[in-house]
C-alpha cells in the first residue's frame, strides 16, 4: 500500500466574487520512506498541493489517502516545515517542540517531553539553544528547530515548503545533508518543495514537475544515496537530469513569452 495516494485531485479557490482552479486532476502515489521533491514555476500550485495534503484546504474533487484511509483534515501523521513561521516566537526551542509533541499526543510528563525535545535538538546540532527564543536564533538554526520539532512529534510524513529558501549557501548545504540523513535514518516520507534544481536532485528519490496546474513530469533520480554536492560534480546522470529539468523550465518561459524555440 502507498503511504500517500492522491486520486483525481482538483483544487479550486473560491470567494464571493471569483474562483480560480489551482490544481487540476492530479494523480500521485508516494511510497513509505520516499523523498519526493516538487518543482515548478512560481504560482504553479506547489504550496497548494501541500496544503491539501496537510488537510488545510479541501479538494474540490478527488481524494487523498494516507495509509489507505481518506483524510478529512489535518492530522498528527503529517508535520510541516515552511520557509518562515514554523515556530511560535513566544516559546523557547524546547517549548516549541514540547508544544508540538503535546498536540500530537506524545506520552510522558512535561519533564519527560522536555528531555526528549532536548535529545532531538542535540540531533540537529543545537545543544546550546534549549532556553533560547526563535528571535535569538539565525534563520538556519530556526529551521533546525523546525526539523527537530516534526521529528520529536513523530510525524511520519514531512511536508516541507521551500524550507531552506532563505538560508545562506553554507548553512543550506548543512541542512540539506541533515534532512537527507534524518529522513533516511527515521524512514520518513517527505514531500519537499524547492525552486532549486540542484537541491531537488541532491535530495529526491523522485522529482515531480508541476506546471499549468498539472503534473507534467515524474522523474526517478537514479543516483545512489547518500549524495553530496561534491559527488554530483561530473556525474553523467546528474548532468542529464539537470538539463532535462532546465529544459522544462525554459519551455515554460518560452511559452509565456510566446517564443517557439529556446536554445540552452
Ligand atoms: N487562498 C487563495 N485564494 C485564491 N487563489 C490562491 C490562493 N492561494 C493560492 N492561490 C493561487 O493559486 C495559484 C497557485 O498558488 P501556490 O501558492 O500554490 O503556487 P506555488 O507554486 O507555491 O508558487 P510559489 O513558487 O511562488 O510559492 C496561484 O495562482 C495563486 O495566486
Ligand atoms: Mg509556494
Amino acid at each position: 500500500m502507498d503511504k500517500i495516494e492522491i486520486k483525481g485531485l482538483t483544487l479550486e479557490y473560491r470567494d464571493a466574487n471569483s474562483s480560480y482552479v489551482a490544481l487540476e486532476n492530479i494523480d500521485l502515489s508516494v511510497k513509505e520512506g520516499e523523498f519526493v521533491c516538487i518543482i515548478g514555476p512560481s504560482g504553479c500550485g506547489k504550496s497548494s498541493l501541500l496544503s491539501v495534503i496537510e488537510g488545510l484546504n479541501k479538494p474540490s474533487s478527488g481524494k487523498i489517502y494516507i495509509d489507505g484511509s481518506e483524510i478529512s483534515g489535518p492530522g498528527t501523521d503529517r508535520g510541516v516545515v515552511f520557509q518562515h513561521y514554523s515556530l511560535f516566537p513566544w516559546l523557547t526551542t524546547v517549548g516549541n517542540i514540547v508544544f508540538a509533541m503535546k498536540q500530537n499526543k506524545c506520552k510522558g510528563s512535561g519533564k519527560e517531553l522536555a528531555a526528549t525535545a532536548r535529545e532531538y535538538l542535540a540531533k540537529v546540532g543545537l545543544e546550546d539553544t534549549f532556553d533560547k527564543y526563535p528571535a535569538q536564533l539565525s534563520g538556519g538554526m530556526q529551521q533546525r528547530v523546525a526539523i527537530a520539532k516534526v521529528l520529536a512529534a513523530n510525524a511520519q510524513i514531512f511536508l516541507m515548503d521551500e524550507p531552506f529558501g532563505a538560508i545562506d549557501p553554507k548553512n543550506r548545504q548543512e541542512l540539506q545533508e541533515l534532512i537527507g540523513l534524518l529522513a533516511r535514518e527515521e524512514k520518513k516520507t517527505v514531500l519537499f518543495v524547492t525552486h532549486d534544481i540542484e537541491e531537488a536532485i541532491l535530495l529526491g528519490d523522485r522529482i515531480i514537475y508541476i506546471d499549468d496546474k498539472k503534473i507534467q513530469a515524474d522523474i526517478t533520480v537514479d543516483i545512489e544515496k547518500p549524495r553530496t554536492k561534491a559527488s554530483l560534480v561530473g556525474n553523467n546522470t546528474y548532468t542529464k537530469l539537470h538539463n532535462t529539468l532546465m529544459g522544462l523550465f525554459y519551455k515554460m518561459v518560452a511559452t509565456q513569452i510566446g517564443g517557439e524555440e529556446v536554445v540552452i
